[in-house]
């Protein structure tokens, strides 16, 4: 039987390897993707071959394009945040790593897939509804529900038997938190986090200097958007990945994008968890204000009960969903004239939009403006509008009043 595992090159997943291969006598295929962690994936090849995995067995694919575009800024069209504060930068990653591993099953023939997410989090969650909407016939193997291996120490004793190189066993047993990274955000739960009350240390943060430390001069940046997608920052022309990236070093220098936040995960418990978001959080700012000015008002007020609702559904694994699926549909006909450019300034940990301009505009100047309009608009007929709007509340108020 082959299994597909979702393997980072990790002491987790090698030992999830193995186990694999002692417990169910599996043959195993890896799969590595790049979706901007950071990490060189070289590295996963040479232990995937240390631990007797086939050549032909060994996939590892550069999805950092395909992540930006056909995930991330479908849902920043809808502005998604979770829990009025998390931008979701794990929770959209899960579906992609999903659907490849999928394809990679059908091509190599193999009727089971495994991961190396605990029982106790979103992320199996997110892995496994999106096995089952890709391959509904798909078996699934979770060895943190099902093995013993509970602590730290047990899972490298296992290591060490199996012979798993132990400089991994070091460089992850020296690591301090449970991250995870890709282009959107990286993220931090686990050790003395796991206490609210507890502050974070200021050296846990990878991606961004402390507002403290950001430079003192503020720096203005224009992004043009098309359609509701960023497409150059300053007249720069960027593929959706270096887009990204390069609002990761722009928010990262100016320390923007720090969240720590105690969240609601779906299996019911409270967790907490910080996050740094820099570029994704610029993006917000930037799709808002191009949004504020291109798109009708009953529309954008729509757009806005429905985004928590869309939200929850990529925080809780529901990105194959026909329900998201139709949600989008909605969403991306709405970005139809969301163009133009947004003029953003980044100082100490804030982004504040300052300038916005599109040739789709719906701001009328001759009609906002205080000065005489020329009889653009007659305020007489307000007047009206207030006396009709009011009418009901004044019936209840005549009877209140008796
Ligand atoms: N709590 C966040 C979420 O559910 C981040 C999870 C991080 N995952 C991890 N394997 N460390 O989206
Ligand atoms: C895990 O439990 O595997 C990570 C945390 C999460 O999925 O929420």
């Amino acid at each position: 039987n082959k299994v597909v595992l979702a393997y980072s090159g990790g002491l987790d997943t090698s030992v999830i390897l193995k186990w694999l291969q002692d417990t169910y006598d599996s043959e195993v295929v890896t799969f590595t993707a790049d979706i901007g962690q950071g990490e060189e994936l070289d590295p996963a090849r040479t232990k995937a071959l240390q631990l007797g995995i086939k050549p032909e067995n060994i996939f590892i694919d550069d999805l950092r394009e395909e992540f930006v575009r056909d995930f991330v800024f479908p849902m920043f069209r809808c502005n998604a945040v979770y829990e009025g504060e998390y931008l979701l930068g794990t929770s959209i990653a899960r579906p992609l790593i999903a659907k490849r591993q999928i394809e990679i099953a059908q091509q190599v023939g193999a009727d089971t897939v495994s991961h190396g997410a605990t029982g106790k989090g979103n992320d199996q969650v997110r892995f496994e509804l999106g096995y089952y909407a890709l391959e509904p016939g798909i078996k699934v193997i979770a060895p943190w529900r099902e093995w013993d291996l509970l602590s730290r120490q047990k899972l490298l004793d296992y290591a060490e038997a199996a012979g798993i190189p132990v400089e991994m066993k070091h460089k992850q047993g020296g690591a301090p938190y449970s991250m995870d990274a890709n282009l959107l955000h990286i993220s931090y739960e686990g050790r003395h986090l796991e206490d609210p009350k507890a502050m974070a240390e200021e050296s846990m943060w990878r991606w961004t200097v402390s507002p403290e430390e950001a430079p003192d001069a503020p720096e203005l940046i224009d992004i043009e958007f098309r359609k509701g997608d960023p497409i150059s920052i300053n007249g720069e022309q960027l593929s959706p990945a270096s887009m990204l990236e390069r609002l990761n070093q722009l928010g990262g220098k100016h320390g923007i994008g720090r969240l720590d936040l105690v969240e609601n995960r779906y299996v019911g418990m409270k967790s907490r968890g910080c996050y740094e978001t820099p570029g994704g959080t610029i993006l917000l700012k930037a799709h808002r204000g191009i949004e504020s000015i291109t798109l009708d008002r009953e529309v954008a007020h729509l757009k806005d009960d429905l985004m928590p609702r869309y939200a929850a559904l990529v925080y809780n694994g529901y990105w194959w969903s026909p329900e998201r699926k139709a949600l989008q549909v909605l969403i991306d006909h709405t970005q139809q004239h969301v163009n133009g450019w947004v003029r953003l300034k980044l100082y100490k940990g804030s982004v504040t939009t300052v300038a916005r301009d599109s040739d789709n505009s719906l701001f009328d100047q001759e009609i906002a403006t205080f000065d005489d309009d020329g009889g653009a608009y007659n305020q007489a007929d307000a007047a009206g509008f207030i006396k009709l709007n009011a009418l009901r509340m004044r019936i209840e108020g005549k009877l209140q009043r008796g």
